[in-house]
């Protein structure tokens, strides 16, 4: 069928053209958004999931709720190898520069402009350039004490936000790559939003192997925020995010076709819109047909171990590659780090750097003591058709 009329949208962050099973979590963030600017406490959430479970799409879903609800918004993504400040800076600032042309918050914006400029200095944030145009403010958010000048940013965010009858919503992606005191830092921030009943809130996404915070922060964490798990769709879930953008078009499938698809997908979101566009562009008219989903799965399993699979895997080293390839020799996850080091002839211990450089590489995360899985989905089968190609 005519690809420009297709409608599925396989890549990372685009929207879907319907976003299937993620109604209450939506709600409950729209929820917690209204009472938050309010004066009400609400929870912050982090999205935890795998990848290509539709985390970033989420975030994106509920930036725009925040927007209609008078929220000012920043999306940011955790840098790999860079710290948090340089990419906060930025979003402060421009948040503190909207709220300034807001004659009711313009004052305490300014005072906030003027902190922010102590905030980069002693983070050594490099302005590029961009000039903030106002004189510190000495003692304000310049201790160099993460934890204390973020918690006083926000506060002056806060203020200033609330004083113009808005909120600031901040949107962290890949939360996995924050260090951990920065990932406690924005933590303590959040709580001592909620203690002064600032209308600030912070969304994140990310990997489901998060920092393991210590002291203040965890305790925060575990009060402050929500956690919704974004897993692989149900069936239900699954055949609505097919299904529907199909009738949209007028266009059916055959129920053995869709079958086909929900199993050989898992109800992994980015595989039914990969699977889904592929069929389309198989299908020579409606209704979709179970032989068009067989092609499709050929197109589809190319594209993703030349994409997909292939980008993650070309990260590691060779020794990791024998790591993850011992994992998949063992069937489908999750594995015991003990029967991975038997099947590599090794003592567990003597891995543990290996096994803890593939995690910060975010390609597989522990589920539970002692146990280690893939972070991307299928990537044991995609690891075992490799094997057997080469
Ligand atoms: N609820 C949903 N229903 C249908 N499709 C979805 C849903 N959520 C996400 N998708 C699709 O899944 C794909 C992956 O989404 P997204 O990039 O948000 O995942 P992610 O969890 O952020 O992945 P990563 O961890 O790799 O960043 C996109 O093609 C998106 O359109
Ligand atoms: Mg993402």
């Amino acid at each position: 069928m005519d690809p420009i009329a297709n409608p599925f949208s396989p890549g990372a962050g685009s929207r879907p053209p319907e976003l299937a099973g993620r109604e209450q979590t939506i709600k409950d963030a729209e929820i917690a958004i209204q009472r938050v600017v309010q004066g009400r406490s609400g929870q912050s959430q982090i999205f935890l999931g795998l990848r290509g479970t539709g985390k970033t799409v989420l975030l994106n879903e509920v930036m725009e709720t925040s927007e209609r609800y008078g929220y000012l918004t920043a999306f940011v993504e955790a840098p790999e190898n860079k710290p948090l400040t340089e990419m906060l800076y930025p979003a402060m600032r421009q948040v503190l520069r909207k709220l300034s042309s807001v004659e009711a918050a313009k004052h305490l914006a300014v005072r906030g402009l003027a902190a922010l400029r102590g905030f980069a200095s002693v983070f050594k944030v490099t302005l590029g350039d961009v000039e903030i145009g106002v004189d510190p403010d000495p003692g304000v958010a310049d201790s160099g004490n993460l934890e204390v000048d973020l918690g006083e940013m926000f506060e002056a965010i806060g203020r200033a936000a609330k004083a113009a009858g808005r909120g600031w919503a901040l949107f962290i992606d890949e939360v996995q790559y924050l260090e951990e005191p920065e990932l406690a830092a924005v933590i303590v921030a959040v709580h001592r939003m909620s203690q002064r009943n600032l209308p600030v809130m912070v969304f994140a996404g990310g990997l489901p192997q998060m920092a393991k915070l210590s002291g203040d922060a965890k305790s925060y964490a575990e009060r402050l925020f929500v956690y919704p798990k974004i897993g692989a769709l149900d069936k239900q879930a699954a055949y609505d995010a097919i299904l529907k953008p199909l009738a949209g078009q007028g266009v059916m499938m055959e129920d053995k076709a869709m079958e086909r698809i929900f199993s050989v997908t898992a109800g992994y979101p980015f595989f039914l819109q990969e699977w889904g566009y592929h069929a389309w562009n198989m299908a020579s008219s409606s209704p979709i047909t179970l032989d068009d989903v067989f092609c499709a799965t050929e197109r589809a399993l190319v594209r993703l171990d030349d994409g997909f699979f292939r980008v993650r895997f070309d990260r590691l080293t060779n020794a990791e590659v024998d790591y993850v390839e011992a994992m998949a020799s063992l069937g489908s996850g999750p594995y015991k780090v003990n029967d991975v080091a038997k099947a590599l002839k090794k003592q567990p211990k003597s891995l543990g750097p290996r096994r803890a450089s593939i995690i910060t590489k975010g390609m597989i995360y522990s589920p539970s003591y002692g146990e280690i899985d893939f972070t991307v989905p299928l990537f044991d089968d995609f690891l075992r058709r490799r094997r057997v190609s080469i």
